[in-house]
């Protein structure tokens, strides 16, 4: 069985240990200490349970899937691994310490690759043991449910790097698209002008909340309204997006949304502070605007 190793246990790398796992791989599953690890592999849990409820798997099936992730609280064990995937917090020196530290204890064929939705991956690649071993691999939130991933060469990456990245993504089940090292990559370099525009709307009083997220996903068709997937994936991942895209094109179009800035500013970062456009404290969400 083949390991992979899944650093940052949160929304994303719980999801992307989850879908390795359901695929037949051992994932190493580590966080900041082994209790925020634990806390990831009990999300996971829940989530094999309600499937199992709803009966997409079996009771077996998720058993032996949650029984293939091992929480660890330090990389020693990353030694195994043939693909460390890094799925930590988007701050790039986070990111650089990690790489440091996972890098000195990876095999020397092991690839090192990074979950960022923004940061350029030739920059991150300095920071990595051997840039031609290193490479983006950007999965969507939900990971279970979204199919593309989006694979990222840096300048540097080697083209076996590319070949085994895409062998793997798509053992996983998924769609692979290739992308160059640009701004935003291609999904976030289309949707988040999308989402900066309704809050720009929603700032200059075109419409309200529930309009402005019922004309949207009703008009297009789209699964979520756009305020609506701004809480979703988090207001500040929004604006840290919306930044990178601005100052890596130089591009005005992309200036952030004022009203963006402003709840970020006032920590209205959405669903997991449970105040964004909405209000998550019932059971229901609340349009606040
Ligand atoms: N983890 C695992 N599975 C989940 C899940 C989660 N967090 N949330 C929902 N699901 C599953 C449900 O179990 C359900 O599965 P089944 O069909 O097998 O029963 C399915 O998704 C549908 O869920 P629900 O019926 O509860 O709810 P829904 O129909 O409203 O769908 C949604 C929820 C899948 C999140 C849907 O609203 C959606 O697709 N929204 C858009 C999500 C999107 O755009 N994601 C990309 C964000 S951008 C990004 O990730 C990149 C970045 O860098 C910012």
């Amino acid at each position: 069985m083949e390991t992979v190793g899944v650093i940052g246990a949160g929304q994303m790398g719980a999801g992307i240990a989850q879908v390795a796992a359901q695929s037949g791989f051992r994932v190493l599953l580590s966080d900041r200490d082994v209790a925020l690890a634990e806390k990831g592999k009990a999300g996971i849990a829940k989530r094999l349970g309600s499937a199992v409820e709803k009966g997409k798997v079996t009771a077996a099936e998720a058993e032996a899937a949650l029984a293939r992730i091992e929480t660890v609280d330090h990389y020693g064990a990353f030694g195994d691994a043939f693909i460390v995937i890094e799925a930590a917090t988007e701050r790039e020196e986070i990111k650089r310490t990690i790489f440091a530290e996972v890098g000195a204890r990876m095999g020397p064929n092991a690839i090192l690759a990074t979950n960022t939705s923004s940061i350029p991956i030739t920059r991150l690649a300095q920071a990595a043991p051997d840039a031609g071993r290193f490479m983006g691999v950007h999965f969507f939130n939900p990971v279970p449910v979204m199919k593309p991933i989006e694979l990222i060469r840096g300048l540097a990456t080697s083209d076996e790097t590319v070949a085994r990245v895409e062998a793997f993504a798509k053992a996983l089940g998924k769609e692979v698209v290739h992308a160059n090292d640009a701004p935003g990559f291609i999904v976030n370099r289309v949707l988040m002008p999308m989402l900066n525009e309704a809050i720009f709307a929603l700032g200059e009083g075109v419409a309200n909340v529930r309009d402005i997220d019922a004309a949207v996903s009703l008009g297009l068709n789209h699964p979520m309204g756009p305020l609506t997937l701004a809480d979703f994936i988090g207001l500040d991942t929004c604006l840290e997006i919306t930044k990178v895209l601005f100052t890596g094109t130089g591009d005005p179009k992309f200036r952030p949304a004022p009203l963006l800035v402003k709840y970020v500013e006032a920590g209205w970062l959405g669903r997991k502070t449970k105040r964004g456009f909405y209000d998550y404290s019932g059971a229901e969400p609340v349009p606040t605007r």
